[in-house]
């Protein structure tokens, strides 16, 4: 596939895309109910992975034999259960018959904490039982789908896409903790309500797992980070998102309908599908109920 794609629609159906189209993909699904991004999008936990399933399921069939599929996720509590996110995403996959390569942890500085601050309640009552933690880490799950042919890559593409071993080595991107800062939430930011990560993660994931020409996707892109950072490398950028809400966000980031940001030559073709919905301003106001409430 050569081209810039956004579909604004399900990801569960994939039928823009063919069969072994795709080289690599980068994503972060949406946080099952998280309480300050998702509430009750889900109705069930089950629901949930079964989102995660059929969309595993049609990765396996549009990802080249091979490819990575990486996916930023964790466990999540709510209403004080943890939800094991990332072994149920694991399972999942590896029953979709992908191989479980890596487990990457994202570390976020520690100021961040974000509305509720857990570790609070210990302060306040200084006694056994009271242990909550907060939450700095992410999971970057990396599936690979079955064996990779290094000797498909003819040598010309392999030094355009070459490693800059500097960087690499000085930003430690071979360690399994990766140390990088979130988006952070600053008042009017063009993310905001979305959850997004940030451009570092999908600009290490690019670089490690393909080549320069290839098609990276996103089936939950969100503001359409990964997009952003695929066309600045130099591969082609896909995604899916069913919010067409966020279509002017997405917009803004990729600078569609600008001129300055990319090569000219670069299009991005939008298609809307029936099956988009509107989600983000019922989302934004629940959640602005929620802040209330622990204020
Ligand atoms: C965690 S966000 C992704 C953020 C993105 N990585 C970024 O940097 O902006 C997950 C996105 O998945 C979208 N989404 C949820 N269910 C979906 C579905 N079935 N198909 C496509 N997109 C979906 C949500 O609307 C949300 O924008």
């Amino acid at each position: 596939m050569s081209q810039n794609l956004i579909i604004f629609g399900d990801a569960r159906n994939m039928e823009e895309l063919e069969d072994g189209s795709v080289h690599l993909v980068v994503t972060s699904p949406p946080y099952f109910n998280a309480p300050f991004d998702y509430p009750d999008l889900f109705e069930s936990y089950d629901e949930f992975l079964s989102l995660i399933d059929t969309v595993a399921k049609q990765l396996k069939r549009v990802l080249a034999k091979g490819r990575i599929a990486a996916l930023v996720v964790d466990d999540i509590l709510i209403n004080g259960r943890k939800y094991p996110v990332v072994a149920d995403v694991t399972k999942i996959f590896i029953d979709n018959g992908f191989r479980y390569r890596e487990r990457i942890v994202w570390v976020k500085p520690e100021g961040y904490i974000r509305i509720s601050r857990r570790s609070g309640v210990l302060l306040q009552h200084p006694y056994p039982m009271y242990y909550y933690h907060d939450n700095l880490q992410e999971s970057i799950l990396i599936f690979q789908n079955g064996e990779f042919n290094y000797k498909d890559i003819p040598q010309e593409l392999k030094e355009e896409s070459k490693i800059d071993l500097e960087e690499y080595q000085k930003e430690k991107w071979y360690l399994n903790v990766w140390q990088i800062t979130n988006v952070l939430p600053t008042h009017n930011r063009l993310e905001k309500g979305i959850a997004a990560f940030p451009e570092e993660i999908p600009y290490r994931l690019i670089k490690l797992f393909s080549y320069k020409g290839e098609t990276v996707l996103d089936p939950f892109m969100g503001s359409g980070t990964t997009l952003k950072v695929a066309m600045e490398l130099e591969r082609f950028g896909v995604g899916y998102e069913i919010d067409k809400e966020l279509i002017d966000v997405i917009k803004e980031k990729l600078q569609i309908g600008r001129k300055s940001l990319f090569n000219d030559s670069r299009e991005i073709k939008i298609i809307v599908r029936e099956d988009a919905k509107c989600l983000r301003s019922r989302l934004q106001q629940e959640v602005e109920k929620r802040v209330k409430n622990v204020q």
